[in-house]
């Protein structure tokens, strides 16, 4: 008998070994050509059932290994409880597909559904993981040790949620059988020919109208494009749109929010830049505002999720009347889209003046591969290291030590 059937017919064995079991595979990455092959003319609906029924309790089992790292004050909190039962059911359901037929129409049917309700159970992963975090930070305040592991945990975690979320649409929107009317030429969620500046037009359109329904104002765009093939060829990679629309969002957010909160008495708000360059290797999207900028010390804090604030139970049940500043996700999560198909995003900033983001994506889809997480010895170490001196010298506070310092030489 092979193993998962003899874990699958023993109820008794308890989760865990179904866990560490997949735990030991690497998660498989896949290429947009991967995503496109799946999907395109000879779309094979078993052969993703094949390879999901497995690659799934791999990605879950991946991550949920690392989660038993988290202190153990933050692991039992409600949150966290409820997150890892989320966690536990899902892949249990996915596992139970393990000994089935791929041949039976009614089974693949049967997954498609199963795949439709674990994406619905796990909507509110995000938003209540920040809870758990916010209740343990409250509670027993932070260490810079504890910040760096859940930091290190967190990227990992969301990531890990945007893969799994991305594969398990993929073959929901592509055997559904029913085709997107208004997208005809997308596979699934990707657009094999996105047209970037019309998605950078649209996430701008949508910030702006927020921004004035609370502001009364709004600055303008002042957008360029370049393509290095030539100054008429259009802007297009194989990209998921949505990911992209995403990461403009919330980064035309903060720089409307900066511009209109550091020109509150001026009569003409200075537009945001945005550039759009596509070159042989980078498509790349720079967007500058002119909103006072953030201090360089305070960069990096921009991006971790310790220092974020309490998400108030209004925010998680209006969370789709996104407002301009909600809990302090919106930066470390765009990132996390980027580095998804092997892109970045990065700040930088001119205290005093404003402040540019540019995302960097892939320009050729042979290069757009998923970044995925893998539960290994690495992994774990990082983990236990302690909080070890620092290797540069700390300037000294005590001005008198300074004197000293100086009148003996
Ligand atoms: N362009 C910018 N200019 C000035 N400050 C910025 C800019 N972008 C981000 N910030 C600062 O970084 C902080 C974190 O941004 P982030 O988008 O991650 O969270 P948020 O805007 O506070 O909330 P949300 O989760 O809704 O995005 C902001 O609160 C703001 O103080
Ligand atoms: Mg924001």
């Amino acid at each position: 008998m092979k193993f998962t059937q003899f874990l699958l017919r023993n109820s008794s064995i308890p989760k865990q070994a179904l866990v560490d079991r997949f735990s030991k595979f690497s998660p498989s990455p896949l290429s947009m050509k991967q995503f496109i092959d799946f999907g395109s003319a000879n779309a094979c609906e078993k052969t993703s059932f094949v390879f999901l029924r497995q690659e799934l309790p791999v990605r879950l089992a991946n991550i949920m290994k690392e989660i038993d790292f988290l202190p153990d004050k933050l692991l039992s909190t409600p949150s966290l409880q409820l997150l890892q039962s989320w966690y536990a059911t899902s892949l249990m359901e996915i596992v139970g597909f393990l000994e089935k037929d791929p041949d039976d129409k009614k089974i693949l049917k049967k997954f498609t559904e199963t795949l439709v309700n674990i994406r619905n159970r796990h909507n509110n992963v995000v938003t209540t993981m920040a809870q758990g975090v916010v209740e343990y930070k409250d509670a027993f305040g932070s260490d810079p040790v504890t910040n760096q592991n859940v930091q290190y945990f967190l990227d990992r975690f969301y990531m890990s949620r945007i893969s799994t979320r991305m594969i398990m649409n993929q073959h929901s929107l592509i055997f559904d059988g029913s085709a997107n009317p208004a997208h005809p030429k997308h596979i699934g969620t990707i657009d094999p020919d996105c047209a970037v500046t019309e998605v950078v037009k649209d996430a701008f359109d949508s910030s702006k109208m927020l921004c004035e329904q609370y502001y009364m104002t709004s600055p303008e765009i002042d957008l360029t494009q370049v393509n290095a093939k030539g100054p008429d060829q259009p802007l297009r990679i194989v990209y998921v749109p949505s990911h992209l629309y995403h990461m403009l969002f919330e980064l035309f957010k903060n720089a409307m929010r900066a511009t209109v909160e550091t020109h509150e008495m001026a009569l003409h708000l200075p537009p945001v830049k945005v550039r759009v360059s596509l070159g042989s290797e980078d498509l790349t999207i720079k967007i500058s505002d002119r909103g006072g900028g953030v201090p360089l010390r305070k960069i990096e804090r921009l991006f971790s999720y310790m220092y974020s604030t309490a998400p108030s139970p209004v925010d998680i049940d209006n969370s789709r009347n996104a407002p301009l500043a909600g809990f302090g996700y919106g930066l470390p999560i765009s990132r996390l889209y980027a580095k998804y198909f092997q892109g970045d995003l990065q700040l930088y900033s001119m205290e005093g003046y404003g402040t540019s983001a540019v995302i960097y994506l892939k320009a050729l889809s042979s290069e757009s591969v998923e970044r995925l997480p893998v539960y290994n010895q690495s992994a774990i170490r990082h983990y236990q290291t302690s909080n070890e001196a620092d290797d540069w010298c700390m300037p000294s506070k005590d001005p008198k030590k300074l004197g000293k310092f100086s009148s003996s030489t």
